[in-house]
């Protein structure tokens, strides 16, 4: 192997111009692909900065030099001096930014050989993702991967750049922390120094950021890593990374504006997208009863519609006793798609079950009339009517639930995303942005037959909703907004409670006594007794974020080390079993590792 030794990096691979005919350049990168011409080689050559060819002329150069440039394999390591030359018309490459010249080399040294990578480095190709996970560091070499992580780079970069401009500190906040409830479950941490007891890894800066406002740090921001042991989804890792925002003395106006501003700044310095510079606000109960979602992807329309009016009156009992019992029959209209084949129903049917619906039924208005499951029970006149009040023509489909309100707007929220993708009525390239407005304070838990902070146990609710707190909880609206874009929740916060006697109100309505309340939150309650100042905020997901940046449908592929979908490092095999010693040290038995002793 050869080193570095009087070789200096003069000018990257991908950076280099017609202008640069004639210079002598020094690259360093790797071979990513070497086509061999006998006598002539061409090698292209990469760095981050992309690739240029390199061109071994047996006839220009000495033997060795030759020699070495026919043993050059993909993925070695090479320095390369020599002098950029324009290629001929007929061999400039339109595909890469370096395709009108060439480097002539006259200097090789192979500063590493490499084994043969497990896939090819290239974008577009078709890798099993374990593999892919394994050998993390070839996949980050890819282009696209490469482009990835200089774009969320790029995006921290201009974050605090924006918030330092603004007057925002970013400031630390603890990664060992109380265990507190509400929220996912938390991964835990033992205490050696203190036997028995656990530091929990935080979900979020939440009690930190809101105490720093105690502390009058009035503008606090901080990209932070939060931890939470949840099942994972392609938008869900068990740690990922937070824009965190907090700041005092603004209201919901002003908070939710200065928001807008920073994503437009963004989109615009890092993709170049244009965003509008104030965004549609939608309250909660428009987005569940219109779209079936608090996060709906605004990028087609598609609107749920009531037609319980007109179903409610006949002999069809599925309907008839779904009304009756309080709950309803909505629809979706699918443009252009009567003649949707059977069998695509029969999958749809089995589509709504996922979300709790017990059925789905439709109406189809074909060329030879209508086609529908309840058909039988009603009149034309009811087809028509329902026709004219959903606007459905000749040729179009309606999709129909009849549940109560809960399932029928899930399970329409969810079709209605299924049609907007099997219809093709999704623009990739548009980027809908939503705020969701006024949330329910509070979500009814079946499982714990108790009412749950829908957004967290310190999200102030509507001052006018305050009396509401004991008598109708269900109906109580909070301060909080979520930022959403095409169907993404991308961040959420709220305005919290600065008043010690509403937090215990709220405690209580969450059924925390008086003393079980002191004891998760005591420092946190102690804290707000010192002329805690209104304060507000919120936290994006700076993965999701990126990952809608660079239209991928993963937040692994922004991420540089992501975990699998059973939350492990598939690279260091993380996690994994630790010696007996460890855990005598810190005072803890495995019920997994006793049985297995057993045997
Ligand atoms: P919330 O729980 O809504 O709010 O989280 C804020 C944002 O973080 C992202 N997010 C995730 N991203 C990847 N993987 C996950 N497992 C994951 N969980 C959440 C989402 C979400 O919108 N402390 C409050 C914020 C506040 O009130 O200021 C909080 O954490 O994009
Ligand atoms: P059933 O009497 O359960 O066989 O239902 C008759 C038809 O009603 C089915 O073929 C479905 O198309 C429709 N249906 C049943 N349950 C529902 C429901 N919850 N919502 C909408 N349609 C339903």
């Amino acid at each position: 192997m050869e080193t570095l030794q009087g070789m200096k990096r003069s000018h990257h691979c991908g950076a280099m111009h017609k202008a640069d005919v004639g210079t002598e350049v020094i690259l360093c990168g790797w071979v990513s692909r070497r086509r061999d011409h006998g006598g002539l080689i061409f090698v292209d050559m990469r760095d981050r900065s992309g690739f240029v060819q390199i061109v071994f002329d047996e006839a220009a150069m000495n033997d060795g030099t030759f020699h070495k440039a026919e043993s050059l394999r993909n993925e070695f390591c090479i320095a390369v001096r020599g002098k950029v030359r324009a290629r001929s018309e007929e061999t400039v490459n339109k595909n890469i930014d370096t395709g009108e010249i060439e480097v002539v080399c006259e200097e090789l040294r192979v500063l590493n050989k490499a084994k043969t990578p497990p896939f090819y480095i290239q974008d577009g190709v078709e890798v099993d993702e374990t593999i892919r996970m394994k050998y993390r560091y070839l996949d980050l070499r890819r282009p696209e991967m490469q482009a990835n992580i200089v774009l969320r780079h790029r995006v921290t970069k201009i974050m605090r750049d924006f918030f330092d401009r603004e007057g925002f500190l970013e400031i630390e906040t603890p990664m060992l922390c109380k265990s507190t409830p509400e929220g996912a479950r938390d991964f835990l941490v033992p205490s050696r120094l203190n036997a028995g007891e656990f530091y929990a890894l935080p979900q979020s800066p939440q009690i930190f950021k809101q105490i720093l406002q105690v502390a009058g740090f009035e503008k606090y921001f901080q990209i932070v890593r939060c931890f939470r042991d949840e099942d994972l989804r392609a938008d869900r890792q068990p740690e990922f990374t937070q824009l965190d925002i907090e700041m005092s003395f603004m209201d919901q106006d002003a908070i939710l504006s200065l928001i807008e501003n920073m994503i437009c700044e963004l989109f615009k310095k890092a993709i170049g997208a244009e965003v509008p510079a104030v965004f549609e606000r939608m309250t909660w109960d428009t987005a569940m009863d219109k779209y079936g979602s608090d996060k709906p992807d605004l990028r087609f329309d598609m609107p749920l519609m009531d037609i319980s009016e007109y179903v409610k009156d006949s002999s069809f009992k599925v309907f008839n006793s779904v009304i009756e019992n309080g709950g309803m029959v909505k629809c979706i209209k699918v443009d252009g798609y009567a003649d949707i084949p059977r069998r695509r129903l029969d999958d749809l049917v089995k589509f709504v079950q996922i979300y709790g619906a017990k059925g789905l039924a439709w109406i189809q208005y074909t060329e030879e009339g209508i086609k529908s499951p309840f058909k039988k029970f009603y009149s034309d006149e009811t087809f028509q009517q329902i026709a004219d009040a959903t606007g459905a023509k000749q040729g179009d489909l309606l999709l129909v639930v009849a549940d109560k309100r809960l399932v029928v707007d899930t399970t329409l929220g969810q079709l209605r995303l299924e049609m907007g993708k099997e219809r093709g009525l999704i623009d990739p390239d548009a980027l809908r942005f939503l705020w969701v407005v006024d949330f329910p304070m509070y979500e009814w838990s079946d499982e714990e037959k108790r009412w749950k902070a829908m957004h967290h146990p310190f999200t102030a609710p509507r001052d006018a909703d305050i009396e509401l707190l004991k008598s109708d909880p269900g109906r109580v609206k909070a301060n909080a907004y979520d930022m959403v874009l095409n169907g993404v929740e991308i961040g959420g916060g709220s305005l919290r409670i600065y008043n010690a006697d509403l937090q215990e109100k709220v405690f209580e309505s969450l059924g925390l006594t008086p003393e079980q309340a002191r004891e998760k939150f005591g420092f946190m309650m102690d804290a707000f007794e010192y002329g805690t100042p209104p304060h507000g905020g919120i936290a994006f997901g700076l993965d999701r974020l990126v990952m809608l940046m660079a239209k991928r449908d993963s937040i692994r592929d922004v991420i540089a080390f992501p975990k699998n979908q059973s939350a492990r490092d598939v690279m260091s095999a993380a996690p994994s079993p630790v010696e007996e010693k460890q855990l005598r040290e810190l005072s803890i038995r495995t019920a997994v590792r006793k049985k297995e002793s057993k045997e």
